[in-house]
């Protein structure tokens, strides 16, 4: 290890302010706090900094839902996203906010030098626009019929029942989300950054190596297809910073958003009497991370190094991608109770469980990490309860009681000490290149040999002869070690446990570099146990919890996904109400569509017949749990020809958006086939 510390700054991606932090992105959190822990425990200087994405559509709505103005909306946020961090041990050096001065100040300045030197141009285009609201509409809040199927509630890029992809414009007759008013076309002048003109310093960018394989040769697909122009203006109303010398024009929030990077260090710079300029200068030495998923990609590797190359800044030393969050080998789902807030984790779990459990599982490329919730309840009893703790407590008990909590004046045997030394330089690689499941790995092999050592040496059998007393204080001094080197090599993923570990042992915030320094004729603390074994009740606890949150968060939720918020549908008489043939159905068979994500195959018994039906509620049902239960259908509506089959009819759900849906139940006594009227 060198011995000139280095100087890093790290981020992760900025959260938006309008909905809590859920484990999904706790992944991406405490992978970055587990680098940065470990650079600071090796001796570097490593800022980590963050904040609140604060700007943009679905912020402003959700304030205008909440009845309350932005500015306190986001101030709210910003205190409960710190605190979910804070109490995930999740430790940034400043936590800010994009709505600041200095962001504006930066954006601004950007903005600016990247026009003085010819990269941005303006154009008139003609955009969706609600004449209610008074607002231009971005695609996701419009909702109408699919051009393609005739589906109807499909949002205004993608169709979620047929697969097809199309400008909001071909949309059938499309409904602004926001008001439900029928949008128009309407022209205006946007500001665009031309990013063609920074093509060969992305080409040569990539090839340097500062991205991952996998999301540098999505980029060079993108550069082989020519660059389009960026938009990175929005008409007012908007919730943002204005343009300057563009009246009612606000910077896009994927303009401003990465500039909080910089504010947020700038912020930290101020209060810790450090300089900004040598930290992000166009030669700078200190070294810049950003971590995030893989989904920003884009905006990270392209429009961001290009535009602090544009404007005479640094681009950052490397992006680092991770893949998505699955829970038990699905996209994380709100109805099957897997779409779980951070709060919800902690009012449940320890946090370091789920520390530890995704340091085990991530490594440094970007595919999906799944939590699979009986493997997390094994693997954290085994490791962390059975192999890490259960070293400790084995030992403490004896230390404690007869030999007045003194460790040994000198070991018999080093070689244990000497195996770990030996195996933390590999640790340490790993660490640094974000292998955390090899480091765990290693790390836990380590345990085992404590372990095997005190089984082996039988304390608790030499113990019973007084004769044998200084082996048993022997064999657990070195136990205690071998806990101390472990705790060391743990801490960045287990600060927690570290710390009260090191209470335990009574020393104080031992680094990297004490790793080698037993501990001997030492006096310890009473033990207490460290961390408790989950119990399966616990993880049935919390997702039966999140179920309930989400009917909570889902009422206040405005934009896309929200239904309770659609304005009521034009009037209608009793004939047209009547022309709707409903039955009760009860569903006999459901099964999985194969190449579909959203559609199950239901078949329906309506008792006079069976219907052949594919419903869009895979993400939100399993199909084990639907069979058997009466739901309601509407039996008059024309065949469909979709592609998988003919779909004879609808089956009736509350609800939005594919995961946050509640198929309608009858009362109990109806039968399959009675009609609802
Ligand atoms: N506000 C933007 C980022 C701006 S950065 C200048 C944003 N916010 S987000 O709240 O949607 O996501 C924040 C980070 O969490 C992103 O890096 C995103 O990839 C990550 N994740 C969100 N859901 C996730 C999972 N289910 N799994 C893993 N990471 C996830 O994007
Ligand atoms: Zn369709």
């Amino acid at each position: 290890m060198s011995s000139k510390p280095r100087q890093i700054v790290v981020t992760s991606a900025l959260p938006y302010a309008n909905g809590p932090i859920h484990i999904g992105h706790m992944l991406e959190y405490v992978q970055t706090d587990i680098w940065v822990r470990f650079q600071k425990l090796r001796g570097h200087e490593c800022t980590y900094v963050c904040a609140d994405d604060a700007h943009g559509t679905p912020i402003m709505l959700r304030a205008q839902a909440e009845n309350v103005t932005p500015e306190e909306l986001i101030e709210r946020m910003h205190k409960e996203h710190l605190q979910d961090f804070t109490d995930f041990g999740v430790a940034f050096d400043n936590y800010y906010s994009t709505h600041s001065e200095e962001n504006r100040f930066f954006a601004e300045y950007i903005y600016t030098q990247l026009r003085e030197a010819g990269h941005i141009r303006t154009r008139v285009i003609s955009q969706a626009y609600d004449p209610k609201a008074e607002m231009f509409l971005p695609d996701r809040f419009i909702k109408g019929e699919c051009p393609n199927c005739g589906a109807a509630d499909q949002y205004g890029d993608n169709c979620e029942n047929c697969g097809a992809t199309y400008a909001p414009t071909d949309l059938k007759n499309p409904l602004s989300v926001v008001s439900g008013e029928t949008p128009i076309e309407k022209d205006s002048e946007q500001y665009f950054f031309k990013l063609e003109d920074f093509e060969d310093m992305l080409k040569a960018w990539f090839d340097a190596g500062h991205v991952q394989t996998e999301i540098a040769n999505k980029m060079n697909e993108w550069l082989e297809e020519g660059l389009n122009d960026w938009d990175i203006s929005r008409n007012a109303p908007y919730w943002g910073f204005e343009i300057p010398d563009a009246p009612g024009k606000y910077f896009y929030v994927w303009l401003d958003a990465p500039i909080g990077y910089m504010a947020s260090f700038k912020n930290w710079c101020e209060a810790n009497d450090q300089d900004f300029d040598y930290y992000w200068n166009k030669d700078s030495k200190a070294e810049l991370y950003h971590f995030i998923g893989k989904d920003i990609a884009r905006f990270h590797t392209m429009f961001w190094p290009a535009m602090l190359h544009g404007s005479g800044f640094r681009k950052p030393s490397a992006v680092y991608c991770h893949g998505f969050l699955t829970v038990d080998g699905q996209k994380m789902s709100k109805s099957r109770g897997t779409f779980i807030m951070a709060r919800t984790y902690l009012e449940h779990l320890n946090p370091e469980y789920l520390r530890y459990y995704f340091a085990a599982k991530l490594g440094p490329g970007i595919d999906d990490i799944d939590l699979n919730l009986e493997d997390f309840t094994t693997r954290v009893n085994s490791d962390l309860v059975g192999k890490l703790v259960n070293i400790a407590s084995r030992c403490a008990g004896f230390i404690n009681k007869t030999f007045d909590g003194k460790l040994s004046a000198e070991l018999s045997s080093n070689a244990l000490s000497q195996q770990y030394l030996d195996a933390a330089e590999t640790i340490a690689g790993y660490y640094e290149n974000r292998e955390f499941g090899k480091a765990m790995r290693d790390i836990m092999a380590l345990a085992d040999k404590a372990n095997q050592y005190i089984d082996e040496k039988q304390p608790w059998v030499t113990i019973k002869d007084p004769a044998r007393h200084h082996e048993v204080q022997d064999v657990c001094s070195i136990g205690l070690n071998c806990f101390r080197q472990l705790v060391i090599l743990l801490k960045p993923v287990l600060p927690k446990l570290a710390a009260q570990a090191e209470e335990f042992l009574n020393v104080e915030n031992p680094g990297w570099t004490e790793l080698g320094d037993n501990l001997l004729d030492h006096r310890i603390n009473r033990f207490k146990p460290l961390m408790t074994r989950i119990e399966p009740v616990f993880i049935e606890r919390m997702v039966e919890a999140t179920k309930a949150d989400l009917v909570a968060e889902q009422k206040i939720q405005q934009g896309p996904g929200d239904s309770a918020h659609e304005a009521i549908a034009p009037e209608i008489n009793y004939d047209d109400f009547a022309k709707l043939d409903l039955r009760i159905a009860k569903i006999v068979a459901a099964r999985r569509v194969e190449k579909s994500d959203k559609l199950l195959q239901l078949t329906l018994d309506i008792g006079s017949e069976t219907r052949n039906v594919f419903a869009g509620i895979s993400n939100a049902y399993q199909p084990e749990d639907l069979e058997g239960k009466l739901t309601v259908m509407v039996a008059n509506l024309a065949p469909r020809k979709m592609r998988f089959g003919v779909s004879e009819g609808m089956v009736l759900a509350a609800g939005s958006g594919d995961t946050e849906l509640y198929i309608l139940n009858p009362d109990s006594g109806a039968k399959p086939g009675m009609r609802v009227s």
